[in-house]
């Protein structure tokens, strides 16, 4: 089985990375791939506050201290979705062993077809680790100056270390005329943009909700963005639904009314 280890990685924080590795992780479980999700955030710990699960008694601090094998750690989440939950104790960071990332992750890249990899931001031994653990990343920008410096610097970072890029995902994108377009990104970074996730409140709301978006609200713009980041994984396939936006319901009413009209007159 060729597996992959995909870390998902930003140079600044709240890019909305969590969110991305989350949604992504169950995509891919819905689509029948075997997948796994690491919160190798370990200071933050938000993996399991989203997908809304209670604090689990062991965690990948458990695992980073030595105290337990990985696969101890292993949760059912949903969608048939596993997931590696980070513990919330600040006391218990300061002992852990970032070296002890890697092996983690290849234990579990040995069950699994994919190892999604949410990462901490900026480049602190935490986000080392996490980067140094995978084979791929995916880099997460949003489409303003500040992000993509750093941004660059991860990039950096991955090519150093001997991972394959697999693109960017550009998210909060508003499609304001201040925004850098999609062909600057790919041309500023010299990689492929992904996919372009909007802006979307349904993203916010699943967050406060504790209930994934991809499950939540599968047809909101937030998630088809995420099906498309799916299909952008090696080797996945999945079907994405065009749904009638709003304005396009109003308007197919409004000209079947206006043709109903013409009918009757005649
Ligand atoms: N496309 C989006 N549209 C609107 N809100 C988003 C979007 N992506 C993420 N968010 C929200 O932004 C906040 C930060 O996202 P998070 O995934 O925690 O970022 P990070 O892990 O990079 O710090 C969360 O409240 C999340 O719900
Ligand atoms: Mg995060």
């Amino acid at each position: 089985m060729a597996n992959h280890s995909i870390v998902i990685a930003s140079g600044k924080g709240g890019v909305g990375k969590t969110s991305l590795a989350v949604n992504l992780a169950i995509a891919l479980a819905q689509a029948g791939k075997k997948t796994v999700l690491l919160d190798a955030d370990v200071a933050m710990a938000s993996v399991g506050i989203m997908l809304g699960i209670e604090r689990a008694p062991i965690s990948l601090h458990n695992v980073l201290m030595g105290e337990v094998d990985v696969r101890d750690a292993v949760y059912d989440g949903p969608n048939g979705l596993k997931y590696v939950p980070s513990g919330l104790s600040l006391e218990r960071i300061k002992k852990v062993e970032y070296e002890k990332m890697k092996a983690a992750v290849e234990t579990l890249a040995d069950a699994n077809e994919f190892v999604i990899i949410d990462s901490p931001p900026g480049l602190g031994p935490d986000a080392m680790a996490a980067i140094k653990a995978g084979h791929e990343l995916v880099l997460v920008v949003t489409p303003e100056p500040a992000s993509l410096a750093d941004a660059l610097k991860i990039k950096s970072i991955a090519e150093k270390n001997n991972l394959k890029i697999l693109g960017v995902v550009s998210n909060f994108v508003t499609r304001d005329k201040s925004e850098i377009k999609r062909q600057d990104l790919e041309t500023l970074l010299g990689l492929k943009i992904l996919a372009e996730i909007p802006d979307d409140f349904e993203a916010r709301r699943s967050a406060a909700m504790q209930v994934p978006a991809i499950t939540r609200v599968p047809a909101s713009a937030y998630s088809r963005a995420i099906l498309q980041v799916a299909n952008a994984m090696p080797g996945v396939e999945v079907q994405i639904v065009e749904v009638k936006t709003r304005k396009e319901n109003f308007f197919s009413k409004f000209a079947k009314a206006l043709g109903s009209m013409f009918k009757k007159k005649k």
